[in-house]
């Protein structure tokens, strides 16, 4: 498509798939005067970010192995505000943005000793994180339960809700000018010559420069997909409970973690525990046990819960690669390009995902911030043998 304004040409884009990064890159590709159109096969934004809290907890969620993703993750956290902004001002829709910080919780003196380990772990890398005893924690929140004996306060870890962020960038998309085509599933990418020339829905080509592939846990049984342009993505099942609060008298301000279980208040009283870690496939059931532990977990934690309405109850699917980390960028297959395997993190990783992917589309630069994140990590035998085979 030609930009006659200035003379430039924008590829055509099309997008698979309708979460947060789906929506979110068709938006800024769409602004930028290309022709977006996102095909999804349910309602656009409703699996995994609709399903997840909306942590956005860069310093207390980093585990050890997970250095060279932290810089990505700080990068995005930093990105936020700004982002959740701009974002409001174009959708009209506020995201709900929250900065109170994030408290984690020893629930009893036995678990202090871990907690200290991590803490020291966080710290050793540099992040600004302060060790609470269970009295100065019970002061930021009075309803923490006695047994608490420590915990680790982080007042750069906000958070945003999820699902009005889906509704925004959904606004957003198509106040730029995108297509969303809603239960219409792909049936397959349309690839010849190692070259991305579309997609094939309802038995018809849909031809485009690009085709971005963002869907999910899903983003791996897509039809099409040579094998080096196809994530190694699995689904990692989350089980979620929600609550209902007086939002006049919240029970809690800001995010709690205790072992097992994280805590988010929602301004409109919800509030959210979650959320088990299941390799199950795509099992949907909520099961007795799963929904037991966390309330379980919660109740040791927060011992007012007892007393909370339940709200509602999901199960979603975390798409997870190989390596835990996000697949973002090109691929060997010219015109197909991922964003995809969020894992835990997909929230968080909006902005600079959306930044950096719509910047490759659009310039062919790839962000120093994601080079370590392509899909070649995983792939290098196999391009090494594709590549002697073709000598
Ligand atoms: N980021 C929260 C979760 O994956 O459960």
């Amino acid at each position: 498509m030609s930009d006659k304004s200035t003379g430039s040409i924008r590829p055509s884009i099309a997008v698979i798939g309708s979460g947060i990064c789906g929506l979110g890159i068709g938006w800024r590709l769409a602004a930028a005067g290309c022709r977006v159109d996102i095909f999804e096969r349910g309602e656009a934004g409703r699996e995994a970010s609709w399903a997840a809290a909306g942590m956005l907890a860069a310093h207390v969620e980093t585990e050890p192995g997970e250095e060279m993703l932290l810089a990505l993750n700080l990068e995005s956290q930093a990105a936020w505000p700004a982002f959740a902004a701009e974002l409001a001002a174009v959708s009209g829709v506020d995201v709900g943005y929250r900065d109170e910080g994030t408290l984690v919780v020893a629930a009893h003196r036995d678990d202090v000793a871990e907690l200290r380990n991590t803490y020291e772990f966080q710290r050793g890398l540099g992040l600004e994180i302060d060790w609470l005893t269970g009295g100065q924690a019970r002061r930021m929140e009075p309803h923490l339960a006695p047994g608490v004996s420590g915990a680790v306060f982080s007042r750069k870890d906000h958070q945003v809700d999820n699902r009005q962020l889906v509704t925004a960038l959904r606004a957003a998309f198509l106040a730029a000018g995108g297509t969303l085509h809603e239960h219409t599933a792909v049936d397959a990418v349309d690839v010849s010559g190692n070259r991305a020339r579309g997609v094939v829905v309802g038995g018809r080509r849909h031809e485009a420069d690009v085709v971005l592939l963002a869907a999910g846990a899903w983003s791996y049984d897509i039809d099409g997909l040579p094998p080096l342009g196809r994530p190694p993505v699995r689904p990692l099942k989350g089980q979620v409970i929600s609550l209902r609060m007086d939002p006049r008298a919240p029970v809690i301000d800001h995010v709690l973690w205790g072992p097992g279980i994280y805590i988010v208040p929602r301004r409109d009283g919800t509030l959210i525990l979650g959320a088990t870690v299941e390799d199950k496939g795509f099992d949907r059931d909520l099961t007795a046990g799963g929904i037991f532990r966390l309330l379980e977990a919660a109740w040791e934690i927060l011992p007012q819960i007892e007393e909370l309405p339940v709200k509602e109850m999901w199960v979603g699917f975390r798409p997870t690669s190989r390596d835990d980390a996000p697949i973002l960028g090109p691929t060997p297959v010219d015109g197909l390009v991922v964003a995809t395997g969020h894992h835990r993190n997909g929230v968080l990783l909006a902005p600079v995902t959306i930044d950096a992917v719509s910047r490759f589309v659009l310039d062919g630069v790839i962000r120093p911030a994601i080079q370590p994140f392509g899909i070649d990590r995983f792939h290098l035998s196999d391009i090494r043998q594709v590549a002697k085979g073709q000598a």
